[in-house]
């Protein structure tokens, strides 16, 4: 084992472990628009959902150098945007926004995806997208004392747009067809077509320790 305070090493090898170690990550495709009216597109894999009650997620955006990301600007200029899940076909359109445009620049024509009205809130969406999320910003922490700061930022899931290829009657999304891909090290990503399953177990009552009990469902078929 090699062991090592975080403060031993240099920013920029701090930043390679966290983003080699804690894989797969999710990708928020973050929609805002600025106080100027320009739409914004870019990825950010600092993101996941982190409540139920109010539904929110999170996602987080560091500063270029002192300066904010157009995202973090925007929102806090106008605090509404769209999250979007990354899937497949959509993949090479992301990395094209997270190129590092200038404010004036609107990504959505940058990367030839399509803009179509929020609903309930004022910025655009992307119509390619399988899942979008409307949200409004509940949080905006600003972490960290020397440049680069990090905007973290959470917002509350007001409304949903889901393709409805992907949806069943209980609400269980098919995996399958949304295809999500997950941010890896580097430029590495991943594919969410190969999966497990575990059941959890459920300890009887009348003996909290109770591994029979365990191992009598594990036994039993997967639900479906
Ligand atoms: C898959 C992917 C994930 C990314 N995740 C983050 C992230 O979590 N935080 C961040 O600050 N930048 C992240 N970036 C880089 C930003 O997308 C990039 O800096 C972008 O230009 C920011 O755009 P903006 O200035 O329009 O907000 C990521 C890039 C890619 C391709």
């Amino acid at each position: 084992m090699v062991e090592f305070a975080s403060t031993d090493k240099p920013l920029a090898e701090r930043y390679k472990l966290l983003i080699g170690c804690v894989v797969p990550r999710p990708i928020a495709f973050v929609a805002t628009k600025g106080s100027d009216g320009v739409a914004n597109l870019a990825p950010f894999s600092f993101f996941n959902g982190v409540s139920a009650n109010p539904l929110t997620v999170a996602f987080s955006v560091g500063d270029r150098g002192e300066v904010m990301k157009d995202t973090s600007r925007n929102i806090s200029e106008h605090p509404e945007f769209i999250v979007h899940v990354v899937s497949e076909p959509i993949a090479e359109q992301m990395n094209i926004t997270c190129g590092d445009f200038g404010a004036h620049v609107d990504e959505f024509t940058e990367s030839g995806l399509t803009a179509l009205p929020g609903t309930v809130v004022d910025v655009p969406r992307v119509k390619e997208a399988l899942v979008a999320m409307e949200c409004r910003m509940t949080h905006h922490l600003r972490i960290g004392e020397q440049p680069p700061l990090t905007s973290h930022i959470l917002g509350e899931v007001l409304y949903w747009h889901i393709d409805d290829s992907l949806l069943n009657q209980r609400m269980h999304v098919d995996a399958d067809v949304l295809q999500a891909v997950g941010r890896m090290g580097g430029i590495e990503y991943t594919r969410t077509a190969d999966r497990l399953a575990i059941v959890r177990p459920v300890i009887a009552p009348e003996d909290e320790r109770s591994i029979p009990s365990y191992q009598a469902m594990l036994a039993r078929p997967l639900p479906k």
